[in-house]
């Protein structure tokens, strides 16, 4: 009789067990795309070899897209650019259902930063396909990337790379000196306006509408590298990315723009503003998550990044970070700067390699950096904080 009742009570909690499964199923299990993903691990290895140019970045992501419908969508940024390219952005999206804090990458807005796409499609793979990427980076957040923000910049220094460098005024002044030999920097795209002869190219990252032009008493002249541009959104890559981050504005959370320092040893990790010394409200977070993603992502040799507001070493006005910050309202942002050679040597990849894990051991960094600020990432275990 005492049998037969605790059979029942076993089969009636094993049915209400089964009730309870079949009414709330787990959401992740069936919808969130960590099933179907084909995970492997690679440790430190790269996937690409090579710098990867713009056509080849294009391939890639469209490949990614392909394989990943669910997960990857590409989109293509209008306006198109003084050459007639599409800046391309990378969307990552770890479950379809639900909307997770959104994180922006932008590289290579300064055409010398070859390894900058490079960065970000390795980036892209490992938070895909590898396992030690997937929690708590891939599945906790939605990815915006940008690899290439300047494909004609970078297509033009990549193309005259064998010349012999020259003073870039006076390359850009006489044409008759152009024909083998480039500008010793370039930090522009290679627009030109009308009528003009000689001097082109305009640094998109001065050409954002915030303050723009604050930094300078007068418009530096056309030739210099620092040209701002003839109003501030006068270029198209900044125009398409003006789009692309008000369209996202209410999603972002942390955005990063992947920048390059070409000073050796001088590395940094900064933050808004870089217009004016006045501090940001949330200059103590920003400082704080800096500081932790320089602790995590000590150099190679040693070193940490110096962690800063960017104008405490020169103010730059019209600057993609403060324009997402002042403008977009995006709470976190920062720049980063890992050392990058002018014009490397193309087929060496040891140079190229060394810029692309420091970036993404700093990027990485700074969204564990955030996490750890919010305790996103910490468990209370008898009273003490607990990192993982
Ligand atoms: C620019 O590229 C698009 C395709 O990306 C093409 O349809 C269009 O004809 C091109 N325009 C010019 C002026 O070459
Ligand atoms: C790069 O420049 C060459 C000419 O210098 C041009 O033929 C090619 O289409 C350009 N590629 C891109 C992606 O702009
Ligand atoms: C341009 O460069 C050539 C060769 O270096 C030089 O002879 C010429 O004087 C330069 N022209 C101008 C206008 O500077
Ligand atoms: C560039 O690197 C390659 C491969 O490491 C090497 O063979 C070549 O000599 C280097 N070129 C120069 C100009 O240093």
């Amino acid at each position: 009789m005492f049998l037969h009742l605790k059979v029942y009570i076993v089969g009636f909690i094993y049915f209400l067990g089964i009730l309870f499964m079949f009414l709330f199923p787990p959401r992740n299990f069936e919808q969130s795309g960590t099933k179907m993903r084909r995970i492997r691990s690679i440790g430190n290895k790269l996937k690409y070899e090579g710098y990867i140019d713009y056509e080849t970045m294009l391939n890639v992501v469209q490949h990614m897209a392909m394989e990943d419908p669910e997960m990857v969508e590409v989109v293509h940024l209008t306006p198109h650019t003084a050459a007639n390219n599409s800046l391309i952005a990378i969307e990552l999206h770890s479950d379809t259902l639900s909307k997770k804090p959104g994180i922006l990458i932008i590289g290579t807005i300064n055409g010398m930063v070859w390894a900058g796409s490079n960065s970000i499609l390795e980036l892209t793979d490992k938070l895909l396909y590898d396992t030690t990427y997937q929690t708590p980076f891939f599945n906790d957040y939605d990815w915006y990337l940008i690899p290439i923000a300047n494909p004609d910049g970078l297509n033009f220094t990549t193309s005259l790379r064998d010349y012999t460098s020259i003073d870039a005024i006076e390359w850009s002044r006489n044409i008759s000196v152009r024909t083998k030999t480039k500008p010793v920097e370039w930090h522009k795209n290679v627009d030109k306006e009308s009528g003009e002869q000689l001097c082109f190219g305009t640094n998109i990252n001065r050409n954002f509408a915030y303050h723009w032009q604050d930094d300078v008493r007068k418009t530096p002249i056309r030739c210099s590298q620092y040209y701002p541009g003839i109003k501030p959104f006068s270029t198209a890559e900044a125009q398409a990315i003006r789009e692309y981050v008000h369209k996202l504005a209410d999603i972002l959370h942390l955005a990063i723009h992947l920048h390059a320092s070409f000073v050796p040893k001088k590395e940094f990790i900064l933050y808004p503003w870089r217009y004016t010394l006045r501090q940001p409200s949330n200059y103590h977070s920003l400082q704080e998550i800096g500081e932790y993603a320089a602790r995590h992502a000590r150099l190679p040799d040693g070193r940490l990044y110096e962690v800063h507001q960017g104008s405490s070493d020169e103010r730059v006005a019209g600057s993609l970070s403060d324009y997402i910050s002042g403008v977009v309202g995006t709470d976190l942002v920062f720049v980063v700067k890992p050392y990058h050679e002018v014009f490397p040597n193309y087929t060496d990849s040891t140079i190229m390699e060394t810029y692309i894990h420091k970036s993404i051991s700093v990027i990485l960094s700074l969204v564990r950096g955030w996490r750890s600020s919010t305790k996103q990432n910490t468990l209370s275990f008898f009273g003490k904080d607990i990192e993982f």
